[in-house]
């Protein structure tokens, strides 16, 4: 059984290597390499799949889910530059690949009930990856 919670966050960022030349940078990541940098409301799904608990019919509680998800990442991320003001972002190009991975290595250990089985972050309502845990 997966259960899933879908919460959303605003917040800023901008694609840029430090590694290459800015000729790279804008080839790779264009208008998201602006160094001003731009934001998007993001929304992320995270499902919890394990056994539903005979006694609460559940396999987590949802409203705890939530808690947790925003107690680990929502207050670290939301309305933040995701370059500069996230100590767990350091050194992380902040595209949603990357997102996605970090944001699975702090919430995995949270979830006490079920097992963390996947994270969908939609940058955009066009664009969204999703990540299983490798
Ligand atoms: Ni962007």
């Amino acid at each position: 059984m997966i259960v899933t919670a879908k919460l959303g966050f605003s917040a800023a960022h901008r694609l840029h290597n430090p590694n290459f030349d800015a000729e790279w940078n804008r080839q790779k990541y264009d208008k998201c390499d602006n160094a001003g940098g731009h934001g998007h409301n993001y929304v992320i799904e995270v499902s919890v799949s394990g056994d539903i608990d005979p006694q609460t019919g559940m396999v987590i509680d949802l409203t705890k889910l939530k808690d947790i998800i925003r107690r680990e990442l929502l207050d670290h991320v939301d309305h933040r530059n995701l370059n500069s003001d996230v100590p767990f972002l350091g050194g992380v190009i902040p595209t949603a690949e990357n997102l996605a991975v970090s944001f699975w290595k702090r919430l995995s250990p949270a979830i006490d009930e079920g097992a963390l089985c996947q994270i969908v972050l939609h940058e955009t309502e066009k664009n969204s990856v999703v990540y299983r845990g490798e």
